[in-house]
């Protein structure tokens, strides 16, 4: 969507009380790894639309996405509804990959729901055999929990129960 559009999304997600984000700096102090999980998925994108130049910024790019689009709408939706906080997006740049960077993220975000009482979180990935978030998720312990269609794209939803008991 543009770097304009990035920053402002990041900004927004930093400032909300309804997202959470967290990142990992690397050894010269800038971000290598960052994962944003919002506790009230159902409104974000309303909340994007109102708060953040992503109308202006989809328009602007419109040529650009007009044969996605196109595929998009040919594409069949039967989307699930997310009604779990929601981890809306994790990535670590290549370079710092298999360091257990996402895993640290995965662990102060479970932190921090855990203090906000929150019992249980979802994650979406694309279900592409090829796409080795799939196994990231099974490894860490998420449960698959169904499959939601988006645009023609299938995606696995996993969840994951947040342990509440604190360990002394
Ligand atoms: C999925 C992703 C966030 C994992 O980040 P990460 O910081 O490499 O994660 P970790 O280091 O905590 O764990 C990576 C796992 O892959 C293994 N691994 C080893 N080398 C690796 C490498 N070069 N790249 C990625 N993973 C590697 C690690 O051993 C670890 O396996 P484990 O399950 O045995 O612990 C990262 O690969 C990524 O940004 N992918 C692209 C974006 C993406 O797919 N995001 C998820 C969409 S929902």
């Amino acid at each position: 969507m543009g770097a304009a559009y990035v920053r402002s999304f990041y900004r927004y997600v930093a400032s909300s009380d309804r997202e959470i984000l967290v990142a990992e700096r690397g050894a010269e102090g800038h971000p290598v790894a960052a994962a944003v999980l919002s506790l009230e998925p159902a409104t974000l994108n309303r909340r994007l639309l109102l708060r953040t130049p992503l109308l202006m910024s989809a328009l602007g790019r419109l040529p650009r996405m007009l044969p996605l689009l196109r595929g998009a709408v040919r594409g069949r939706s039967v989307e699930l509804p997310a009604v779990l906080p929601q981890l809306i997006l994790i990535f670590t740049a290549a370079s710092e990959r298999g360091k257990g960077r996402a895993s640290a993220l995965i662990g102060e975000l479970e932190r921090r729901l855990r203090q906000h009482g929150i019992p249980r979180y979802e994650v979406r990935t694309e279900s592409d055999p090829a796409n080795p978030a799939l196994e990231f998720y099974r490894r860490r312990g998420f449960e698959v929990a169904g499959l939601s269609v988006r645009f023609g794209t299938p995606f696995q939803i996993f969840t994951r129960a947040i342990e509440t008991r604190q360990s002394t």
